[in-house]
């Protein structure tokens, strides 16, 4: 995908005045502030907070305890700039598979109910990108009802999502008395209701990415979780997006790989163009892409700005799948192969040399400097069988995700003593 994306004009309303006049609205420090518009003064007063839990997110995992997301400071944080990030790598996945998201509001429209189950939602990330989406390019087709459940921690996280989504159906007629949320406080794995309701669709964002990959016990409970959803009849699909660094990639590669070992496969819609195992589960290449997008919002660039963090590129993982037989799946030619990196080789004077996604094993496609140069994402057409990749792996690329980066703690920076953390009590048995 290179394409760079364009965003409809509600996504400029939602994100640059309903946001951020509910953001000052609830957290402004000072009670004679709250009514008055969101201006640059508001915008560098939560910078500050925007700053420390950027940090926290790429230099320390050690943060992420149950309901981190309570906390006033950090909650207005992830709304005002982390809300805009993540829920617009979930709109441009919509946009890049417009007949998929067709087929789940049909499905929805002839049972007059489409259920969706956000997990790890946070402030609805997921489903405010989904209704953002089907509302300007779909307004026509939207169910009857939409009936969201949110499983996460963090309760209070979710409850701003819920007076957000209020804010969207008062705004826009389509929307109007179709929307209902519940809300699931806790850990998502352990709870029933995943398991015991038919959702037409379920949406992960950055959520596995939580899971300690150390923990077989996390890993277990996911499985079984999903198991149990998957086992009943009639479910829809799954859209999962993740931090684009190894262990998430390879998290969602191994996932792929389970799941189509299972008697009920799911078909991918994205980004898969083959039901072989996946070369990228393990070892040391994984499946990331590269959107060029610029998310539109003046709070949003003002924010990114001040994280010296402006973005052109939205980099992440994903998986897209459906159990559904009328949604249409694009159909790959034999010849058609899916590049999973930009060259590997710096000079442009010299071969270039790319990974593609073949079953089972990476290939190597070398082509020549005067050949138009391949990108990460895109989709190459083999011409001929001599061009068929050597079967051998590619050296080590550097990960490469600003969003969530981990860094090992021998390279983290010294805290300082005025960086008090945020005290959350720690519970047993995660
Ligand atoms: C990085 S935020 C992502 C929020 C939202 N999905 C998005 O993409 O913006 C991760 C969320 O997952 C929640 N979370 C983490 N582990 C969880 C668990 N085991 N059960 C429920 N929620 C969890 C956190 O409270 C947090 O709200």
């Amino acid at each position: 995908m290179r394409a760079a994306a364009v965003f409809h004009p509600i996504w400029n309303w939602f994100f640059d005045e309903s946001l951020p006049v509910y953001v000052k609205n609830h957290y402004s420090p000072n009670a004679a502030w709250k009514e008055r518009p969101f201006t640059d003064v508001d915008a560098r007063f939560f910078l500050k907070g925007v700053r420390e839990l950027s940090s926290y997110f790429t230099e320390d995992r050690d943060f992420f305890k149950p309901g981190y997301l309570n906390h006033g400071k950090y909650r207005s944080s992830y709304l005002l700039y982390f809300l805009p990030l993540q829920c617009a790598k979930f709109y441009l996945q919509m946009a890049s598979r417009p007949e998929a998201i067709e087929a789940i509001l049909k499905r929805g429209c002839e049972k007059n109910r489409l259920a969706i189950a956000d997990i790890g939602a946070g402030p609805g990330t997921a489903s405010l990108a989904f209704l953002l989406y089907a509302l300007a390019h779909h307004p026509k087709q939207l169910p009857e009802r939409i009936e969201l459940t949110w499983f996460d921690e963090a309760g209070a996280m979710m409850e701003d999502g819920v007076r957000l989504v209020e804010d969207l159906e008062r705004h826009f007629r389509a929307l109007e008395g179709r929307i209902t949320i519940k809300r699931v406080i806790g850990d998502w794995r352990k709870h029933r209701l995943l398991a015991s309701e038919q959702y037409d669709w379920l949406l992960f964002g950055n959520i596995l990415n939580e899971i300690s990959p150390n923990s077989p016990e996390g890993q277990l409970r996911f499985d079984r979780a999903m198991n149990l959803w998957m086992e009943k009849s009639g479910v829809g699909g799954a859209l999962f997006i993740e931090p684009a660094f190894r262990t998430s990639g390879q998290l969602l590669s191994q996932i792929r790989d389970q799941l189509l070992e299972r008697e009920k496969k799911p078909q991918i819609i994205s980004p898969c163009l083959h039901s072989g195992r996946c070369p990228f589960a393990s070892g040391r290449d994984w499946c990331h892409f590269s959107v060029l997008a610029k998310v539109p919002g003046k709070w949003f660039i003002y924010l990114s700005k001040g994280l010296s963090a402006e973005r052109e590129w939205l980099k992440y993982s994903h998986l897209w799948i459906t159990f559904d037989d009328r949604t249409p799946v694009k159909k790959p030619l034999p010849n058609e192969r899916l590049v999973l990196t930009d060259s590997l080789i710096k000079n442009p004077k010299a071969p270039q040399l790319y990974l593609l996604c073949e079953p089972e094993k990476a290939g190597r496609l070398q082509l020549s400097p005067s050949q138009p140069k391949l990108h990460r994402g895109e989709h190459y057409m083999m011409r001929s069988g001599a061009e068929r990749a050597a079967i051998t792996t590619a050296p080590r690329r550097e990960q490469n995700d600003e969003d969530f980066r981990e860094r090992p703690k021998s390279e983290r920076p010294e805290r300082r003593n005025d960086d008090r953390r945020m005290k959350i009590k720690k519970r047993p048995g995660r």
